[in-house]
């Protein structure tokens, strides 16, 4: 089988390039590398794979139809796993004509190209922000996620709307994973993990927002690979599912564990919570258990260490900041 992945060169693409690789599946990569971060660290995830024989990287970008479709052709394509986007909360409230351009016209640019080339299979990875601050906890994909609070939760949002009406005009088979929080090796140096960790080594301040008691799930980012890969054994119809992970923690949980793994004290300077922002994301996975028996293994207790210990070895490479 042959998979065009988008955004291939970043942190989650790079772990789903590397699980596809290992399960046997041509993979071909596509990514524009933006500036959204270091794109030496994404150009350092390429060359990861760049050996394999099966692993094809090409620079572009998806709302590029004409080159998309030309992909899709030239390298027979059966699936789509689309991860491709602009991330991030925060500063989607400064930019979001961006987000929306990237995340839903890019979207949309993908899905006509597939339609053009008769490719029907989507993977598309959207986000637990959907669910705005919803009030039942945890988080089931039958909830109401129509009052987003972030211009990226409302265009992963509506990126999800579009692929519907795909698998409904032309009989995609769609599914919309909402990650939650994902972070592992090679997390995006502009999560709050990586910065926390960062600035914790280095013996300074951390600014946490609120008062240390908003909530998180965390996904350990090998059961985020694993829920992709079940979900392309069993894609069908038209679905939505949480790909969360072990359990959910408070902020400042999370510290403490950052500052057991690294052995130093956090400076913490508090701030108030920041627009867009959500108390709390919690995942029912009932749903993704019965569709691709999808269970997360990794306890945050095990991932923040097998975190810093990467970061500190990566760390010693290159520049993360
Ligand atoms: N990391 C998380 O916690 C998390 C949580 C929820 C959802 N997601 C979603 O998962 C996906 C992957 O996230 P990530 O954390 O790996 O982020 P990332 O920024 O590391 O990866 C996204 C990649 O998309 C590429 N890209 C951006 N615009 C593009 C374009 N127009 N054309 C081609 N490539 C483009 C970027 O260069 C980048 O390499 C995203 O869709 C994100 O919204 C991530």
């Amino acid at each position: 089988m042959t998979i065009l992945l988008t955004g291939a060169a970043g942190f989650i693409g790079s772990h789903v390039t590397e699980g596809l690789l290992q399960r046997g599946y041509t993979v071909i990569g596509l990514d524009n590398l933006d500036d959204q971060y270091d794109p030496a660290l994404k150009r350092r995830n390429v060359r990861l794979f760049q050996d394999q024989p099966t692993y094809q990287f090409l620079r572009g970008d998806i709302r590029d139809q004409s080159v998309v479709e030309a992909i899709l052709q030239q390298y027979d394509c059966d699936t789509v796993i689309h991860l491709a986007a602009q991330t991030g909360v925060r500063p989607s409230v400064q930019n979001p004509a961006l987000y929306f351009d990237v995340n839903v016209t890019g979207t949309l640019s993908l899905l006509e190209a597939m339609r053009k080339t008769g490719v029907r299979r989507l993977v598309m990875a959207s986000s637990s922000s959907v669910y705005g601050d919803s009030e039942r906890v945890p988080f089931r994909e039958d909830d109401r996620a129509d009052r987003p609070l972030s211009p990226y939760a409302a265009s992963k949002r509506s990126a999800e709307l579009l692929t519907h009406t795909y698998h409904h005009l032309y009989g995609f088979d769609v599914a919309c994973l909402r990650f939650f929080t994902v972070y592992g090796p090679r997390l995006r140096p502009n999560m709050a993990i990586s910065q926390f960790t960062e600035r914790i080594l280095n013996r300074l301040p951390i600014t946490l927002y609120g008062d240390g008691s908003t909530v998180r799930e965390y996904t350990y980012i090998d059961d985020t690979v694993t829920g992709i890969s079940n979900v392309l054994n069993t894609l069908h119809g038209f679905d939505i599912l949480n790909i969360g992970g072990f359990e959910t923690v408070s902020l400042l949980k999370l510290v403490q564990l950052i500052e057991q793994a690294t052995g130093e004290q956090a400076l913490i300077d508090w701030q108030p919570m920041q627009p867009g922002d959500v108390r709390q994301t919690s995942a029912d996975l009932n749903h993704a258990y019965a569709y691709a028996g999808y269970a997360p293994s990794v306890r945050i207790e095990e991932g923040i260490p097998r975190f810093v210990s990467w970061y500190k070895q990566a760390v010693a490479q290159l520049p993360l900041g």
